[in-house]
């Protein structure tokens, strides 16, 4: 039987800047249990009132939950506490920026093509585990920022027909906003890091599998890998585990997050103002900005696009990330192996694509902060929300227009060099009077990224 760790010792691995956000965001998940272990022990997840008699004197009196009022002993009481809910804060912001960077490489440069098609799912899910375990994780204090959220997901929930009332129902037992705490604890500090463990160790396994992808160089080609030995890999990532943890550290104890003495008890009579939603999750806010009012009544029972719209759409958009690769495989019938990264430019039409699907999330995370916006610049939120829907419209196929002929004409610069050299500036008189640019040929090892990369063209599918 293959065992995938079997001749790990053996094992060469690429190296390149790139090839490191995955083994960040697994990292950042060790920061985050650690802290978020030790949280465990402070935090009280009960939504039973309590006056908060503790040091923060704006607050003393206040009537709060347990589990704000523990929040509040975290941040002042507890030696370390506060520290600690920053670490487990800021290193989920690393492990989500890191994740989505790694699917966005995977994504440019063809990473997910197969043999590594089910590596992309995994990494996929990852990421949406990884945000419900953040959602589920900044609505345990309890303050009036993560009630507001909430408040929006009832309000979601209970606008989408069918199954939303019984969601709804399901979290909040009835009606908002209940003993939510008492579903999301669990959930939060065992049933989603279990997943996430297991989600990890898939995509190491899946990893060990084959042999590491890498990008075009000299003597790389689908049969090899050029890299490091194995032991040189370990340490370097151990080296990688410290300095992940080091700036988690440092951010938490120089930069200020999640100040829920600031934003006092959640209310659900109440919504702060200013206050938006993790930058993660903002593009979902943002498409219920965008949406349309309207509405229309089917059997007596009135149906709201306003929201219906909006979730639609988001999945829909979230479901085409999970499953391209295998949208492109059959468009382009490209059923071979590679282990050889494509560059972007080589493969205009799915760069395209990718810019295209940034923009429209780019849109959606920037409408989500257009009250901001309007506010700061003096402008008419009604006029920034009205330019939104045009550009969350008509952007992304311009995205994807002028990135194709970017790649193109990256391209053909690249084939200029790769014949003619670099221009060096240096520009010389003829015997016959005419002038010329001198050009410098260029090295091995750029000649080969070039001439590599038009082999792989021809190669490689195209969708
Ligand atoms: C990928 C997994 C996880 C993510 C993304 C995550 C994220 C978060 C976030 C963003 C908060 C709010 C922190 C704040 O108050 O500013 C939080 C709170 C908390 N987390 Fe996690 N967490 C994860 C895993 C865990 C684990 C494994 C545990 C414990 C075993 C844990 C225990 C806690 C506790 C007790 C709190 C409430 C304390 C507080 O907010 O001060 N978390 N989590």
């Amino acid at each position: 039987m293959h065992r995938p760790w079997s001749n790990l010792r053996a094992r060469v691995f690429p190296d390149h800047w790139s090839l490191l956000f995955g083994q960040i965001a697994f990292y950042s998940f060790i920061v985050i249990v650690v802290s978020g272990v030790i949280l465990t022990v402070y935090y009280e997840p009960s939504v039973d009132p309590v006056g908060y008699d503790g040091p923060y004197a704006p607050l003393r009196g206040v009537e709060m939950s347990r589990a704000l009022d523990s929040t509040m002993a975290i941040s002042f009481e507890v030696r370390g506490g506060l520290l600690t809910r920053q670490v487990h804060h800021w290193a989920t912001l690393i492990m989500v920026a890191a994740i989505t960077l790694h699917l966005l490489r995977l994504f440019f440069t063809a990473g997910f093509r197969r043999p590594r098609r089910m590596n992309w799912l995994v990494v996929f899910g990852i990421l949406t585990v990884t945000l419900a375990a953040a959602l589920t994780g900044t609505s345990l204090p309890d303050d009036m920022a993560s009630g507001t959220s909430l408040a929006v997901l009832d309000g979601v929930l209970q606008a989408t027909p069918v199954v939303g009332s019984a969601i709804s129902a399901l979290l909040f037992g009835g009606q908002f906003p209940s003993d939510v705490l008492s579903w999301f604890y669990p959930l939060h500090i065992v049933v989603l890091p279990a997943v996430l463990v297991v989600l990890f160790v898939a995509a190491a396994v899946l990893a060990l599998r084959h042999r590491p992808a890498q990008f075009t160089g000299p003597g790389r080609t689908e049969d090899n890998v050029v890299g490091r030995p194995a032991t040189v890999a370990a340490v370097k990532s151990v080296g990688l585990f410290c300095f992940v943890g080091g700036v988690a550290i440092l951010m938490a104890a120089t930069a200020t997050i999640n100040p829920v003495w600031l934003y006092g008890p959640a209310d659900p009579a109440n919504a702060s103002a200013g206050v938006g939603p993790a930058w993660y999750l903002a593009f979902l806010d943002g498409s219920l900005r965008l949406a349309p009012g309207w509405e229309f009544v089917v059997g007596g029972k009135t149906i709201s696009l306003a929201v219906l719209l909006p979730v639609t759409i988001c999945t829909l958009f979230l479901a085409l990330v999970a499953i391209y690769p295998f949208i492109e495989e059959r468009l382009t019938g490209d059923r071979n192996d590679h282990h050889l990264l494509q560059r972007p430019r080589n493969n205009p039409t799915r760069t395209g694509i990718g810019v295209a699907g940034v923009t429209f999330y780019g849109v959606l995370w920037a409408a989500a902060g257009a009250d901001t916006m309007a506010v700061l610049f003096h402008l008419s939120v009604n006029s920034l929300l009205r330019l939104f829907q045009v550009l969350v419209i008509l952007g992304p196929p311009a995205a994807l227009v002028i990135t194709r002929r970017i790649c193109l004409g990256l391209q053909q610069h690249d084939a200029q060099i790769a014949v003619h050299g670099v221009e060096t500036g240096i520009v010389v008189r003829q015997p016959d009077g005419g002038y010329v640019e001198q050009h410098r040929p260029v090295d091995a090892y750029r000649r080969w990224q070039l001439v590599g990369a038009s082999t792989e063209k021809k190669t490689a599918g195209q969708p």
